[in-house]
């Protein structure tokens, strides 16, 4: 992509309807889990071999935690909706992926994909189960991971009610990380917000209207953590991209959605959080 590619439209007017909207206020999604067309629109809408936006978050990850130690923890892609994420993971070595969402299309699906890309020694799990009730035990992962899907919360309990949940499944010092979108009132919010929507797919645009009107702010997600017990330590942070390799940026390059290469600064937020020693 070049510069001038990338160049954005400032808008005078208010071409996606968001500048009348009070950002302090959340709005819920009208549900949690999809509905069957919903999830079979998801899929298709979203899980295309170009997709780049879960490589970029899976490259932030392996960062995190270093390129040797990454093949060697256990992954839980919570709320994984078509499973793009754990693949991602696979594709970076991690030997041992498990893939969770409350819908069954979905976790058939990331199953369906994922035994594709296994190679030698790389083993998956799918666990189908409303995410407040995760059917493993205390100490199952050194990572729970949960990208794009917590703005689905039907409210602030309902997200706290889910972090606890994952810091149970968490091993002691393991990670938790969320990736979302988040709400904000910052002036540069309303503008980056409609960049990326600029650079969206015209049919995904009324789909992600809602989503930034439901994403918990930086503010409503350290509330939550701060409540929780049993946290050694955590940081709510803007989410800031990886650094890419010329390979690396030639796949994100061929995303035709380069609307995902936007979802940084003041529009998605990163949560980290550490769980305490036993
Ligand atoms: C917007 S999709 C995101 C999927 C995926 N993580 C991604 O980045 O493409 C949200 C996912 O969360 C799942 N989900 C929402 N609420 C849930 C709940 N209460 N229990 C289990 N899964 C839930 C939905 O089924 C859906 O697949």
């Amino acid at each position: 992509m070049t510069q001038e590619e990338l160049k954005v439209r400032q808008f005078d007017s208010d071409p996606f309807g968001l500048r009348g909207f009070d950002f302090s206020v959340r709005v819920p999604e009208k549900s949690e889990i999809f509905d069957e067309g919903e999830a079979r629109a998801y899929i298709e809408g979203c899980d295309y071999p170009e997709s780049a936006d879960d490589l970029l978050l899976a490259l932030e990850v392996q960062r995190m935690f270093g390129q040797d130690s990454i093949g060697r923890i256990r992954i839980l892609d919570a709320m994984c909706g078509p499973g793009r994420l754990g693949r991602e993971f696979l594709g970076l070595g991690v030997q041992s992926v498990w893939f969770h969402d409350g819908d069954e299309i979905m976790t058939s699906h990331a199953k369906e994909e994922a035994l594709k890309v296994l190679n030698d020694g790389q083993t998956i799990n799918v666990i189908t189960s409303p995410v407040e009730s995760i059917p493993v035990p205390d100490n199952s992962f050194d990572l729970v991971i949960c990208h794009n899907a917590t703005h689905q919360m039907a409210s602030i309990d309902r997200l706290g009610m889910v972090m606890r949940e994952f810091l149970r499944i968490t091993v002691p010092l393991g990670h938790i990380v969320i990736a979302d979108y988040q709400r904000s009132t910052t002036p540069n919010f309303i503008r980056a917000s409609e960049e990326r929507l600029q650079f969206t797919r015209p049919e995904i645009v009324p789909l992600l209207i809602p989503s930034f009107t439901a994403a918990f702010s930086k503010g409503e997600f350290g509330s939550v953590v701060c409540s929780i017990p049993g946290i050694r330590k955590f940081l709510v942070t803007d989410a800031e991209p990886p650094t890419l390799t010329q390979k690396k940026w030639e796949r994100v390059d061929a995303d035709f959605v380069k609307g995902h290469i936007m979802d940084y600064g003041p529009i998605s937020l990163r949560v980290i959080i550490q769980k305490e020693e036993l």
